[in-house]
């Protein structure tokens, strides 16, 4: 019988797609590589474009989407959806015309495609791969135009870093030593060829396995993907970026046809809370370059142990320890024999010091069983001698707290009074913040 080749896997035309600058460009130092001394502004450069990945959350965390050539990391816990947003994301760009590879070395092909089929992301520009050892993986890549008759693909995406192994090394799959070695490989391959890599990794509770921690130093872009496995919703944070802002956050809630962008987290986030018990106050908080109205939550309980806890869920536990120094100090509030536990709703995670003046009134509130007013929100930096201070984008902060429905802001005396957007109480101190609030 006439043993025919088998048809080439249908890739489309992607030459317009692929990167138009040089390995020693844009795309990052290709290893051994040198260039000598040379005068910066002689140097042309064409900025680089970036694969929009069709995920609009996912987009916005890129600001914009994959740079070819570049290398990321998506991180999470086990079960977080980390493949079910690689899978949505990668069908999308085979959707829109790029040839996009899924190297899966924890599913079968079989399983694969049966999630693809779930989630309604087949496309014929989407293929598949699957097994452990990289060698493999490298050499259908390097010998791709000839196995298939095209350019080879726009984007791979390796699902999960910690389960591939390169055979030159005798360390265990999913050691550190493993995962980097796996890792520098990828890299090297992406800012030869061009392509957009992404990489899953695996984390644990503590992010202390080898995984995205290891990987921060080698990659360009590294994603973290949250959640709460028994909450369906699912926040994706840029750590680490090279091509735009860090720190940029995007919100999906999982269902069941896959993660679903939200579009307004403040609604969403709002849903739940029950106004007018005391120890919840709300403040307006930036997250990368958007403002979401986040609900502080304390909790005050006379303690049992011998040292009293402090627990800070979403909260940085070292700011958390300063306001409530400051809160002894200043009003007098006596905390030395109670359980303090503060959170923010919504799994949520803050750290700016705008949020400090939400939770000194939360914790007063929950010590004194006072209700802060449901209606008001709070903003403003607390320092060390009980001084409230000007918090970044006041406007847009309160912008956000009125269109969801808040009639006042307490709001740092020294901010700029043109801004009026809601009634504002301004004060100076924490004292006199606490007096304002239940006057
Ligand atoms: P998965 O993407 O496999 O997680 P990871 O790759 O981070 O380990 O997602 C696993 C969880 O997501 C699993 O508990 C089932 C849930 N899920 C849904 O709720 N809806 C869906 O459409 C899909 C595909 C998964
Ligand atoms: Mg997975």
């Amino acid at each position: 019988m006439d043993q025919e080749r088998s048809p080439a896997p249908a890739i489309p035309a992607t030459g317009q797609l692929r990167p138009s600058f040089s390995a020693e460009g844009a795309l990052g130092i290709l290893e051994g590589s040198w260039s000598g001394p040379e005068p910066l502004v002689d140097l042309a450069v064409e900025p680089a474009t970036a694969i929009a990945t069709g995920v609009a959350e996912m987009d916005r965390v890129l600001c914009g989407g994959l740079v070819p050539g570049s290398v990321t990391v998506i991180g999470g816990e086990p079960g977080v959806g980390k493949s079910t947003l690689l899978l949505q994301a990668l069908g999308s760009m085979a959707e829109s015309g790029l040839s996009v590879l899924l190297h899966s070395a924890e599913e079968s092909a079989a399983q694969v495609r049966l999630r693809a089929d779930r989630l309604g992301t087949l496309s014929s520009g989407l293929l598949v791969s699957t097994g452990t050892d990289l060698d493999s993986l490298l050499g259908s890549l390097e010998s791709w135009e000839v196995l298939n008759g095209g350019p080879g693909p726009a984007v791979v995406a390796v699902d999960s870093v910690q389960t591939v192994t390169d055979a030159s090394s005798n360390a265990p799959a999913g050691s550190i030593a493993q995962v980097r070695l796996c890792a520098s490989c990828l890299v090297r391959m992406a800012k030869r060829t061009g392509c957009a890599v992404i990489l899953v990794g695996h984390v644990t509770k503590d992010g202390s396995l080898a995984g995205p921690r290891t990987l921060e130093h080698l990659v360009d872009t590294v994603l973290s993907f949250e959640g709460d496995r028994h909450h369906s919703l699912r926040l994706l944070r840029s750590t680490k970026h090279r091509f735009g802002p860090a720190g940029e956050l995007g919100m999906f809630q999982m269902g069941s046809s896959g993660l679903e962008g939200v579009e307004d987290p403040g609604k969403l986030l709002l849903a739940d809370r029950r106004p007018g018990v005391a120890g919840s106050v709300m403040v307006p908080v930036l997250q990368g370059r958007r403002v979401m109205l986040v609900e502080v939550q304390a909790l005050v309980a006379e303690s049992s142990a011998p040292v009293p806890r402090r627990f800070a869920q979403g909260l940085d536990a070292g700011r958390m320890s300063l306001v409530l120094a400051v809160l002894e100090s200043q009003t007098g509030l006596r905390l030395g024999r109670s359980d303090v536990f503060a959170s923010v709703a919504g799994g949520v995670k803050v750290s700016e010091p705008a949020a400090d003046l939400a939770l000194a009134l939360a914790v007063s509130s929950a010590a004194t069983h006072r209700c802060v007013p449901p209606d008001l929100v709070a903003i403003g930096e607390i320092g060390l001698s009980g001084e409230i201070r000007q918090v970044d984008r006041l406007e847009g902060r309160l912008g956000e707290a009125e269109r969801l429905g808040f009639c006042r802001a307490m709001v740092p005396a020294s901010s700029d009074p043109a801004v009026r957007c809601l009634p504002t109480l301004r004060t100076s101190g924490l004292k006199e913040a606490i007096e304002l609030v239940y006057s």
